[in-house]
């Protein structure tokens, strides 16, 4: 029997969808516009506007900033109708700006929704990530291995060579010894220039030929990608990264006391949870917005953790051109 939870986790899933795709035809007007904040606004914009109409009494925990910096989606804004469960959200209206202003691969918008207390509160710092997709024996790959063990580790649980593993990493300039260590190994490595949400899905999803993620990136991206994860199956582990006692001050604000703590995917996600990506760019999850004149067509991946349930969604919509 369906019970009433159950019902309403399903039918938000597809809300949840509407929100995502409202934030991705709002930002792929401007792909290659080559205005890195034109499109974020947009996305945000509209993501607000839908997420208002949802029937949940939502509070922002992963969202655009702190109050005195983002003006709307800020960590603690309420949204939603305010009648209904009371729930998370974790969202990044334009993963991927740089992405979406140059018109390169992979650009999403992401939305998360768990209970209330279900998603770390992660402060605006970096965050060392590590991510490896399903059918491993926990921990396989640790924080604590250097970059050239965690790809020996895992060739050999693969039951392959070490130049058989494909490694995601952001091509930056704090990961040259890594990526030096990773390419001794004779492993490939997929650089990516920018969205480590994607870079950490591609784990769990074998047509991408990614085995691992690994790298600094952003600690709001880390949590969004653990609840990805969470519902595709797959190991993350990560680490904050503090460069200056103003970020320590952030994390602590958030409820953080213990500073160099190595968090799970289930420790930064620790119930069931929606998930919805929709592309903005072509990626390797889901193709991009497709704009033909009076048209505009979306494609956005629904999970839910609790089943593992994945539907993709068409939405066609006409558009005046403009
Ligand atoms: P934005 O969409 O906010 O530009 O973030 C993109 C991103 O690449 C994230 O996916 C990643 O976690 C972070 O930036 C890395 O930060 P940095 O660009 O400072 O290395």
């Amino acid at each position: 029997m369906t019970t009433k939870a159950d019902f309403q986790d399903r039918m938000l899933s597809l809300g949840l969808a509407r929100v995502s795709e409202a934030a991705a035809l709002a930002s792929a007007k401007l792909v290659g516009k080559g205005d890195e904040k034109a499109a974020d606004q947009a996305a945000v914009n509209a993501m607000r506007e839908q997420l208002n109409l949802l029937d949940i009494a939502g509070v922002v925990v992963i969202g655009e900033g702190e109050r005195d910096e983002a003006p709307m989606l800020f960590i603690g804004e309420e949204v939603g109708t305010g009648e209904g469960p009371g729930v998370d959200i974790a969202l990044d209206p334009l993963e991927g700006t740089t992405l979406t202003a140059k018109d390169m691969p992979n650009a999403l918008t992401v939305i998360a929704m768990g209970p209330r207390g279900s998603m770390l509160h992660a402060p605006d710092t970096y965050m060392d990530k590590l991510a490896i997709g399903p059918g491993y024996a926990e921990g396989v790959v640790s924080l604590e291995m250097t970059p050239g063990e965690r790809v020996d580790a895992l060739a050999a649980a693969k039951g392959c060579a070490a130049s058989d593993i494909t490694v995601c990493i952001l091509e930056r300039p704090r990961h040259e010894a890594m990526i030096a260590e990773v390419r001794a190994k004779g492993a490939a490595i997929r650089l990516i220039t920018d969205g480590d949400v994607a870079g950490v899905m591609h784990c769990a999803d074998p047509d991408t030929g990614i085995d691992m993620y690994m790298g600094a990136g952003g600690a709001p991206e880390g949590v969004l990608a653990a609840a990805a994860l969470k519902c595709m199956g797959g190991q993350m582990f990560t680490r904050l990264l503090f460069r200056n006692d103003d970020e320590k001050a952030r994390a602590t604000k958030a409820g953080i006391t213990d500073f160099d703590r190595i968090y799970t995917r289930d420790d930064m996600v620790t119930e069931d949870v929606i998930f919805a990506a929709t592309g903005v760019t072509d990626g390797a999850l889901v193709p991009g917005v497709k704009r033909e004149l009076g048209w505009m067509t979306t494609e956005t991946l629904i999970m839910r953790s609790k089943t593992g349930s994945v539907r993709r969604i068409n939405y066609r919509t006409p558009v005046e051109n403009d």
